[in-house]
């Protein structure tokens, strides 16, 4: 779930500043898909954002991009969403996909191992969500990139880490958020969806605190959800 300090672990290289700069490729993610991870990650509780945003939209055909475990495809299925879960890790999938068959919810969803910053999909979805996936060609460029999957008339959902001015300007005290190259600030995504084939319909910050290895963990939330309108 993007839990903060997990992104904090391996796979970390240097800047020219000295600060860390995490290589979010297959290698970082098989990594951060542990056993200790993918068992944590099946404990945590769906994201609060996907039943609030999605609710009101008539089920359809739904992609979660960057799935991990599966708990998010679970849900959208549960609800009558036709799924497709994909993620870069196949460690991940086979717990998903292993979830999926013990809920009877397998004929539900379709599990993909792909690479989306170069995956060319044949096909649009009407419901498009992607919650603290952060790909090598960063964020922005991630949700534009996914944000071109979306069926018309569909919805794209993005729930992201906030990004933190003040972080960024205490780059020799390692911060105790995600690296920055995981995070995005609101009006950055907004600004990806200002032409006429769309219309925000909700964007906005929230800070909560989710409990994980027996400890309150603050995350700063960044979500975006955005109409399809041509
Ligand atoms: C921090 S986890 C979040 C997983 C899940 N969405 C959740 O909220 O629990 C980020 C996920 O994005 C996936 N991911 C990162 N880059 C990716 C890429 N380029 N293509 C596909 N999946 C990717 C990782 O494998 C990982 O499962």
């Amino acid at each position: 779930m993007g839990t903060a300090h997990d992104d904090q672990t391996d796979a970390v290289a240097e800047n020219g500043g000295g600060q860390p700069v995490h290589q979010f490729d297959k290698t970082y993610w098989e990594s951060h898909w542990g056993a200790a991870e993918l068992s944590e990650r099946r404990s945590l509780p769906i994201h609060p954002y996907i039943p609030s945003e999605t609710a009101h939209l008539p089920a359809g055909t739904a992609l979660d991009a960057g799935c991990g475990t599966g708990t998010e495809a679970l849900w959208l299925a549960e609800q009558g969403w036709h799924v497709t879960g994909a993620d870069i890790s196949s460690a991940a999938l086979a717990t998903a996909a292993g979830r999926a068959a013990s809920a009877g919810l397998d004929d539900r969803i379709e599990w993909i191992e792909a690479d989306l910053a170069r995956w060319e999909p044949d096909r649009e979805w009407d419901l498009v969500v992607s919650s603290y996936a952060h790909a090598d060609i960063g964020q922005l460029a991630f949700y534009q990139r996914i944000a071109s999957w979306v069926a018309p008339g569909g919805t794209l959902l993005i729930i992201g880490h906030l990004h933190d001015q003040q972080a960024q300007h205490r780059h020799h005290a390692p911060t105790s958020g995600p690296p920055e190259e995981a995070t995005a600030a609101l009006a950055g995504i907004t600004s990806l969806f200002t032409g006429q084939a769309w219309r925000i319909d909700a964007a906005y910050e929230n800070t909560r605190t989710v409990h994980t290895r027996g400890e309150g963990m603050e995350l700063r939330d960044v979500i975006v959800r955005a109409h399809r309108l041509t």
